[in-house]
This record gives C-alpha cells, sequence and structure tokens, in this order.
C-alpha cells in the first residue's frame, strides 16, 4: 500500500515556533509566580492555548476569573506575535523543502494540521504555503491533540481515508492524534519521548522518505 497524503505539524516540525511558544509561556508562568520548565514545555507542545494556561494555572493551584484569563490569553499570543515578527523563509527548517519536493514527485499530498491558531500566519512568513494542498484550521476543530480531531479533518479536507496518511508530529500530544486518527506516525526528536511513533528522526533533514515509505508499506502490508 502507497501513502496518498503526509500531514505535517507546523511548530517544532517546519520551523523552530515551539521555541517562541515556550518563551511566551514562560513569562506568563513567571508572572504568575509559577514554576515552569524544560518538562512542562515537553508537556505543553501541541496542546493548544487554552489547556496551557490551564496547565500552568493548575501548577500554580491558582483560581481565575474568566475575564482574567481571556486576557491572560491574549497577552500570551501578543508577546508570541512580536517573537515571531521577524520569521521568513531562513526559518524554514533544513530539509523540510526537499522533503515536500519528493512528496510532490511522488504524487503524494501535503496537508498542514497544526494547533496554532497562527499556523496560517506562520507558513505565510515562511513562504511556505502554496505547497500545502490542505492547511488545516485549529479554530474550527472540536477537541484539541491529543485528540484526532485536526488530523481527521485535514485528511477530509485533502479526500483521503485516514489509513493513507502519514502524520509528522514532535509532540507526545501530536503523536497521539496521529495513532487515534488511525494514521502512521512519525516523530521528529527524540525516541525515548515520542515513544508510539513508528519511525522517530532526531528532525526534518534526518528524515528518509524512503525509509518512512517503505516502513509505511510493511506496516500496512498483511
Ligand atoms: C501548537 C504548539 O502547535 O500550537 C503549542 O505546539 C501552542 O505550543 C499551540 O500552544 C497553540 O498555538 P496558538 O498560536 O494558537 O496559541
Ligand atoms: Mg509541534
Amino acid at each position: 500500500m502507497k501513502p496518498s497524503a503526509v500531514i505535517f505539524d507546523l511548530d517544532g516540525v517546519l520551523t523552530d515556533t515551539a521555541e517562541f511558544h515556550y518563551l511566551a509561556w514562560k513569562a506568563i508562568a513567571t508572572r504568575l509566580g509559577v514554576d515552569f520548565n524544560l518538562d512542562d514545555n515537553e508537556k505543553l507542545k501541541g496542546v493548544d492555548r487554552e489547556n496551557s494556561l490551564l496547565y500552568i494555572l493548575e501548577k500554580g493551584g491558582i483560581a481565575m476569573e474568566a475575564s482574567q484569563f481571556k486576557q491572560l490569553l491574549c497577552d500570551k499570543n501578543e508577546h508570541y506575535l512580536s517573537l515571531i515578527a521577524d520569521i521568513n523563509p531562513n526559518h524554514l527548517f533544513a530539509g523540510v523543502l526537499s522533503c515536500f519536493r519528493k512528496l510532490k514527485a511522488s504524487n503524494i499530498k501535503i496537508g498542514l494540521a497544526s494547533a496554532s491558531k497562527n499556523a496560517a500566519l506562520v507558513i505565510n512568513k515562511l513562504g511556505i504555503e502554496a505547497l500545502f494542498d490542505y492547511v488545516g484550521d485549529a479554530a474550527v476543530v472540536t477537541h484539541s491533540k491529543p485528540a484526532p480531531d485536526i488530523f481527521l479533518a485535514v485528511a477530509n479536507g485533502l479526500k483521503v481515508a485516514p489509513e493513507y496518511c502519514i502524520g509528522v508530529e514532535d509532540a507526545v500530544a501530536g503523536v497521539q492524534a496521529i495513532k487515534s486518527a488511525n494514521m502512521f506516525a512519525v516523530g521528529i526528536g527524540d525516541t525515548k519521548v515520542l515513544t508510539q511513533a513508528e519511525l522517530v528522526f532526531a528532525n526534518m533533514s534526518e528524515l528518509d522518505l524512503n525509509k518512512v515509505l517503505s516502513s509505511y508499506q510493511s506496516n500496512t502490508a498483511t
């Protein structure tokens, strides 16, 4: 069986915006007097804005009014937007364009399934928006990662059945979302962290597409 689509996460897979999300959340946590370390950050990768703030509040044992909660979400996003203001095509991770080219040459569709409501802005700044066959909209899915919704919405938008899709993710919650969507999961990062992925590569320039395709094939051969 040959896959018909590869659906990518954005933050931490195609570009280093994961670092900017981390810095913006750390600033909010510090303001609230909550310790926020790299372990916390790992757990928040792929998690949407509201749930990320809930995690920080829970860690600090903090309760607050809805209006203050909303304000903090706005402040985090404003800080994040200022951090990504200067990103440009040079911020695309090495290996992304060559991977996309190979996929196009093999007639495999390319989708984007990011939890970020800023995804459209970021791919525009990176100059890659025209390369996607379908871009999912995090603002319209009901359940965020680790639920499968965004990956299923993108598969649907691409008109490809989930079992013919491969998902690529750097986050534990994201790999869970891919698996719940009944797709083949490729992790970007650490094998010890992304234990549910079928294959893990350190980064996009390490991603070996032939290996992915043959592993997908043996996985789906029954
Ligand atoms: C995910 C990131 O892609 O998007 C998270 O991994 C981030 O760190 C989430 O919180 C939501 O992003 P945004 O831009 O909608 O706040
Ligand atoms: Mg990510």
